[in-house]
């Protein structure tokens, strides 16, 4: 096969992999904490072939999928690729036939309207299914023991959309997921197909509603009783992408807009309220107190996505694409459509996650990917970092205002970590951080266990593997008792 070019995105840390992995029992540092039961499941993007136009965005990459699964004190990891349609087309072919990240005119003609997605963003559990997301396509489910790939998941012919979020919210009461995808009719569009599944994996609810203008939705709020779509405006161009440009830009004119509806509600019920442009992607939690409904995120003034850039040309502003954890609250039963903003913390970052069992009600507790740039980075030892740069974990206490961190020291950066609980009926917080550290001087990957309610403390455990993870996107933590 043809070599990776020799850029940022392929080089150093970020050289592909497309290493399937076994490793039975890996080398433990510290101890295993014994009641960690259970699997956590990561992906993240690692291209098969080297791009077919010369270069690509790092999100465009084939969704490679791992699983650490742990018992008595003990820890295996196991990683495969999912099986795309896609990837099964490269393959055949022995080089890549998609061309740009979302732009379908960029591909070899052999595959015009072929399904694109990489499954590349996220993997969920639900009704006994893993699902491998990417918000351009619908779910590709694999097996949770063997990680092999089961195929394309329609809700037994039901999804009428061409889309689904990579960020479907599961309710820890109900089992309901509730989810979503956006420019559901195609790319471009300004359809957003709402769904509510049932526990038993049935779509029992379904609403069409309009965006105010095409861009990407690539999270969204779920409350007890609301579900919020942020719309902010990365906004997307079929004339661009025809003219070989990023299918997505940032407009920095437009205004932001948060989309209520009820959760069980039509098309008719949804409010939209708005405010001046700024930026804002990932939801930490969502919960309403009767009408008043509030929704967390890691909010910037402006666009935290160079790879998207500025559609009027202006340079990316680094300083300004600080985000921090900031609460919006509004009135869904109010007459004006505006709503008030709180930022809820002073650490720099995102990747916001909580326990999970505290999703869609009020929770005290949350943690995030934070770059601390009064933290030392050795350059000369680790290289230089492309993309966002974690160099801590963030735990951010939402009643007080306080917040605790862990730094990854100089030549380290870190994953998006996700929380697992002591127990089922432990209290909110108890339990463990697991996160990826990237060691960017040896060229691997350790897992380590943090006391989530002592960050600072450092790792409990630190998991050695033989491999390096590329820098993944998101995973979450499946019990023992659920799969
Ligand atoms: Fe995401």
């Amino acid at each position: 096969m043809k070599a990776f070019p020799q850029q940022p995105t392929y080089t150093g840390f970020n050289e592909p992999s497309r290493v399937e992995a076994d490793v039975c029992d890996l080398e433990v540092e510290g101890e295993l904490p014994l009641d960690l039961n259970g699997t956590y499941y990561r992906v993240g993007p690692d291209p098969q072939y080297a791009p077919r136009l010369g270069s690509d965005i790092y999100f465009n990459g084939d969704g490679m999928v791992s699983m650490f699964r742990f018992k008595n004190g003990r820890v295996d990891l196991k990683s495969r690729y999912v099986r795309t349609d896609k990837f099964k087309l490269e393959q055949e072919a022995g080089h890549a036939l998609f061309g740009a990240y979302r732009n379908p005119w960029s591909d070899d003609p052999a595959v015009q309207g072929k399904n694109r997605g990489t499954a590349n963003t996220n993997i969920v559990f639900h009704n006994g299914q893993l699902l491998a997301l990417k918000e351009d396509s619908p779910p590709v489910a694999m097996d949770p023991d063997t990680l092999e790939t089961i195929g394309n998941w329609d809700f037994n012919g039901k999804l009428s959309s061409q889309t689904f979020t990579a960020h479907p919210k599961i309710d820890p009461q109900t089992g309901e997921m509730v989810c979503f995808g956006y420019s559901a009719t195609g790319v471009d569009t300004p359809d957003i197909a709402y769904y509510v599944v049932g526990p038993t994996g049935e779509i029992v609810h379904e609403v069409w509603i309009k965006s105010p203008y095409n861009c990407m939705i690539h999270d969204f709020g779920v409350t007890r009783d609301f579900v919020i779509f942020p719309i902010v405006p990365v906004v997307s161009s079929a004339e661009r992408a025809k003219a070989g440009r990023p299918t997505f830009g940032w407009d920095g004119t437009k205004d932001i807009y948060l989309g209520v509806m009820p959760r069980r509600g039509t098309a008719r019920d949804v409010r939209w309220f708005r405010a001046p442009n700024q930026f804002a992607s990932h939801v930490m939690n969502a919960f309403n107190e009767g009408s008043k409904v509030h929704i967390d995120m890691p909010r910037a003034e402006s666009n935290m996505f160079p790879f998207f850039p500025d559609i009027s040309g202006k340079p990316f502003d680094r300083e300004r694409a600080a985000a921090r954890v900031t609460r919006w609250t509004l009135d869904f039963n109010s007459k004006g459509d505006t709503f008030e903003a709180r930022q809820m913390t002073s650490l720099v970052g995102d990747f916001p996650r909580i326990d999970d069992r505290y999703a869609m009600e009020s929770y005290r507790h949350g943690y995030l990917c934070v770059s601390d740039l009064t933290k030392p980075y050795d350059a000369l030892r680790g290289g230089s970092i492309t993309g966002m740069f974690i160099n801590c974990l963030g735990h951010i206490d939402l009643a007080t205002g306080k917040h605790e961190e862990y730094f990854v020291g100089p030549t380290s950066t870190l994953q998006e970590p996700v929380f697992i609980p002591k127990s089922a009926t432990a209290a909110e917080g108890e339990g463990y951080l697991a996160v990826l550290a990237n060691r960017h001087e040896e060229l691997r990957s350790d897992l380590l266990i943090l006391d989530a309610q002592r960050l600072a403390d450092g790792p409990i455990a630190t998991v050695h593997l033989p491999v390096r993870l590329r820098q993944g996107l998101h995973g979450n933590w499946v019990p023992a008792t659920a799969a």
